[in-house]
């Protein structure tokens, strides 16, 4: 990657993804792009930035015109909870930014970066182990365009020689920018809540697994299948990766060792419920392990521990 262009740039990923892409290709050419949300300061005045709409191809053409681009990561996307209160306006922008990323990288001869989730798999896709080529039949609209998203990546880089790459990320879990409308929140808000009263209410019942990771290792794994040799890819979109499976009373517990007298309550949201229970418990990421490297740096311990110490100076 030489420039890069990164949609969503005030995201939950996005905001941590743009300083550490810029830190590594250079400032000037990493292009972060926004739209009704302000970006970070640091962002703003740390390189360029465009404000545009994800969904108008032709102004992403003259962007990327404007800076050479070559890669596109498309961070855009309604959550999957979100998306269930608006599944048209979920289906727009998930897809609509993710075809205009494509096309013109059909045009430029580009690469295109788009993250899946865990949210691709259903429930009739096996739980445990989850393996990275399985039924996928998801049961919301955000794991449905996630899915389509997958295929028309793989379709323009058989049909088109588009460099078009994916990862399907777990839960992240991360101290910079709030996520939003998502299933796996609680395991951010935890974190803020256990800083700020020593408890939390939790909107998934005890015993829901699913796989999570760390904001580092998530912007780590994007640059690295993005340098990985397209020779070594069996596949492209998009690759299951993991860094721990936990549920809500293993991170209480972690959390107790740091406060320990952290309490946890429960008031379950049967929508985020069920779709929780419709993802998998645990995914076997090693596809990437194998053709590209993958290995992540943080479990839930090491997690914990960093995640309460930025917390304790954020918040105080
Ligand atoms: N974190 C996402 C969500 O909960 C899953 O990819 O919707």
């Amino acid at each position: 990657m030489k420039s890069i262009l990164v949609l969503g740039a005030a995201g939950q990923i996005g905001s941590e993804l743009v300083p550490y892409l810029r830190n590594i290709y250079g400032d000037k050419n990493v292009i972060a792009v926004y739209r009704s949300t302000p970006l970070p300061r640091e962002i703003m005045e740390g390189g360029p930035c465009e404000n545009m709409d994800a969904l108008d191809g032709e102004q992403m053409l003259s962007v990327v015109n404007k800076y050479n681009v070559d890669s596109i990561i498309n961070l855009v996307a309604v959550l999957s909870a979100k998306g269930e209160a608006n599944p048209t306006l979920a289906w727009k922008i998930n897809m609509e930014s993710h075809f205009n990323a494509l096309e013109i990288s059909r045009q430029t001869k580009g690469a295109v970066f788009t993250p899946s989730s865990i949210g691709a798999f259903g429930p009739t896709t096996p739980m445990d182990h989850t393996p990275q080529d399985t039924v996928m039949r998801p049961t919301t609209v955000y794991g449905i365009s996630k899915i389509a998203a997958e295929l028309l990546g793989d379709y323009y880089a058989l049909k088109f020689g588009v460099d078009a790459r994916g990862l399907r990320y777990p839960g992240i879990i991360s101290n910079v920018t709030l996520p939003g409308g998502g299933t796996t929140d609680y395991a951010v808000e935890i974190y803020y809540d256990a800083i700020k009263n020593k408890s939390y209410t939790c909107n998934l019942s005890a015993g829901t697994y699913l796989d999570m990771m760390y904001m580092p290792d998530a912007l780590r794994a994007c640059a690295e299948l993005m340098e990985a040799d397209p020779s070594k890819l069996v596949h492209r979109n998009c690759f299951n990766i993991t860094a721990m499976s936990f549920d809500p009373e293993k991170i209480a517990a972690a959390i107790r060792v740091h406060i320990p007298d952290f309490r946890l309550e429960y008031k379950v949201d049967p929508v985020k419920q069920a779709i929780a229970n419709s993802w998998p418990n645990s995914m076997d990421d090693s596809a990437a392990r194998d053709e590209w490297g993958w290995k992540p740096e943080y479990d839930l311990a090491g997690m914990t521990s960093d995640m309460l110490e930025v917390l304790r100076k954020k918040l105080k």
